[in-house]
């Protein structure tokens, strides 16, 4: 068993989220303290309405909290400006929605590479992978399909490839299964366990549903904006 994190990835200190719209507060995330290790698969668990999502904009920099502060790879993100955002955004991090997200009218294949074009890494050596990632996933006979000519699995499938092909350090996952069927949430979590734990990739993986936690190191109880607590598992159990 794990006892400390050995190479911390991310790691936010006593953050809070406040939103305000039309003069009215509303604190999203009260004082989160959290660090997470390079590979790890962490969980973050909680009902609806509890932070989840703001949370995982936080960490994916694609919103800066009120107070407190998060350091990726030992980066204090609130040091950077916009286009370092972007940078790190595209170079570090990955991100996969309940909703996959794909562009309707591009194939598979040209929605995983995207990001390489976005990133100006379309060359021969990252299209190979690309591919051998969509491979991996059992799409390699699929890869010139439009997203209407998927189901749901594939599609999500597709996004994952697409959110791993700048061979990020973390994933970012935002109830990824919760447009699956039971079985296919299974086959899509058996992906991402086995994603974090060859490639190394850390995976934040946000969902309201306890029973997705078993393939995962740790998962992290959020409630009311704030950490309830935590339960970290020994061992994987069937990736
Ligand atoms: N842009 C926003 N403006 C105001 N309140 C928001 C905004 N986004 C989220 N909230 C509120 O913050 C709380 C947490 O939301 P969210 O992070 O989406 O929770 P979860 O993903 O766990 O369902 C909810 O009460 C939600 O209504
Ligand atoms: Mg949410």
């Amino acid at each position: 068993m794990k006892s400390e994190i050995k190479t911390p990835l991310i790691r936010a200190d006593r953050i809070s989220k406040v939103y305000r719209s039309k003069g009215i507060e509303y604190t999203a995330i009260k004082s989160i303290s959290l660090i997470i290790g390079r590979g790890e698969f962490v969980t973050l668990l909680g009902a609806s309405g509890s932070g989840k999502t703001t949370l995982l904009d936080l960490f994916g920099t694609l919103d800066s909290p009120t107070s407190g502060r998060i350091l990726i790879e030992g980066t204090d993100v609130s040091a950077l400006n916009d286009s370092q955002l972007s940078k790190l955004r595209n170079e570090k991090i990955g991100f996969v929605f309940q909703s996959y997200n794909l562009v309707p009218y591009l194939s598979a294949l040209e929605n995983v590479i995207l990001p390489l074009i976005v990133g100006n890494r379309n060359d021969p050596k990252n299209l190979d992978f690309a591919k051998r990632l969509l491979g991996e996933v059992g799409l390699g006979d699929k890869m010139q399909k439009k997203p209407t000519e998927l189901s749901g699995g594939e599609q999500q499938r597709v996004a994952i490839v697409r959110a791993l092909v700048n061979r990020p350090s973390i994933l970012l996952a935002d109830e990824p299964t919760g447009n699956l069927d039971s079985k296919t949430s299974v086959e899509v979590l058996g992906l991402l366990a086995r994603i974090s734990k060859e490639n190394n990739t850390t995976i934040l993986m946000a969902t309201h549903d306890p029973d997705l936690t078993a393939l995962s190191d740790r998962s992290v109880h959020i409630k009311d904006g704030l950490i309830e607590r935590e339960a970290r598992y020994a061992k994987r159990n069937k990736v």
